[in-house]
């Protein structure tokens, strides 16, 4: 497909791309694992939809619909008991499954189940799973898909924008030399992994008079590392450094109200052995938190004050139209419900405001 195409393409679909009312159907991040200890239950809200969490004596992570079927109750009011969850209110109680198994005044329960998530834990962060049955692995680093790894939390952040706004700024060819003054000249290959995740992978060996590429050149026996892997158009993890030494940035974002972006930043590496491996990898996850902090300040104020739209794109901008193509064809879902978004008609005022964006230019 010629860049035209592509633009035209990303147009005419524009359906997902930078929706405040609609994301992908994914795995989401939660909170961090550290932030819910065993016994412990909280009201959290994702996507728009309200959920109550909690870690059993089991240790596994449990996630249902925040409201009691009784009476309306916020189940994070009540107590984790062994690994079931009964109500502050009335003291029903269900179990991880979400089946109602005692109503303290009846002999018998009644026969209810709370709605449930698919739940899981990875990178020392929970996520969940939008839709119905998990059909894709929680977002992984391409290189270290069959490896143990050691992580390390960064910073939480919100943005001014959409998610999947802020997601293409590590696809962003021209901007590494505008705003982050790197003089390195980048051409990305894409590459879709599965029908959720594709990556950009830096082609070039760099700018040919600059001191910087020569100073590490010496470390890149073909193209200087820099590629991106994208899940559900909202997780991103970088993977640059030398040949010897790969680090792995994620930053992992989901959509608040209006559109906005909030996420956390994750650093990763394999798993070491014993005690050496350990402070090695002590080292590494610093070492990839000053990376990580090199490429997250620069564009702070633009995602403040942008109002998207890609009105002009030139050959350079190609990768972040793939990426846009990419997001549009996967499922979508719609904020707070979280239904498949194509069941469900556009209120008309908003097919009227998408089809507004679509012929402005
Ligand atoms: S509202 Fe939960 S038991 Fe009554
Ligand atoms: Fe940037």
């Amino acid at each position: 497909m010629n860049i035209n195409s592509q633009i035209f393409s990303a147009r005419s679909q524009k359906k997902t791309f930078n929706n405040p009312q609609r994301f992908i159907e994914g795995w989401y991040w939660v909170l961090p694992s550290r932030n819910l200890s065993q016994g412990e239950v909280k009201a959290v809200t994702v996507l728009g939809r309200e959920l109550v969490i909690y870690r059993g004596q089991d240790k596994r992570v449990i996630t249902f619909d925040a409201y009691c079927p009784h009476m309306g109750a916020h189940l994070a009011e009540g107590k984790v008991e062994g690994n079931e969850l009964r109500c502050f209110f009335h003291n029903w109680k269900f179990d991880a499954e979400g089946i109602c198994v005692d109503i303290p005044c009846l002999e018998e329960p009644l026969p209810m189940k709370l709605k449930s998530w698919h739940t899981a834990e990875k990178y020392g962060m929970i996520w969940v799973w939008t839709g119905e049955t998990p059909h894709h692995p929680l977002p992984f680093v391409p290189e270290l898909e069959d490896e143990e790894c050691h992580s390390a939390l960064g910073s939480r952040f919100i943005k001014n924008c959409h998610p999947n706004v802020v997601m293409i700024n590590a696809i962003d060819a021209q901007h590494f030399n505008t705003v982050h003054n790197l003089p390195l000249e980048i051409v990305f290959e894409k590459d879709e992994l599965n029908e959720n995740a594709i990556t950009f992978s830096n082609t070039t060996r760099g700018g040919e008079d600059s001191f910087f590429i020569k100073l590490i050149r010496p470390f890149y026996k073909n193209a200087v590392t820099y590629s991106m892997c994208y899940w559900y158009g909202s997780t991103g993890t970088v993977t640059v450094g030398p040949d010897f030494l790969h680090f792995h940035i994620m930053f992992t974002l989901r959509m608040t109200e209006q559109g906005k972006a909030e996420g956390q930043t994750l650093f990763i590496t394999k798993k070491r052995k014993g005690i050496f491996g350990w402070l090695f990898n002590s080292i590494v996850l610093s070492l990839t938190k000053m990376v990580g902090d090199y490429f997250a300040k620069g564009d702070t104020k633009i995602f403040q004050t942008i109002k998207f739209e890609m009105r002009t794109p030139i050959k350079a901008d190609q990768s972040i139209m793939q990426f846009i193509n990419h997001v549009e064809r996967q499922k979508a879902l719609s904020w707070e419900t979280w239904l498949d978004a194509r069941s469900r008609d556009i209120e008309s005022s908003d097919r009227s405001k998408w089809r507004d964006d679509m012929t402005s230019d």
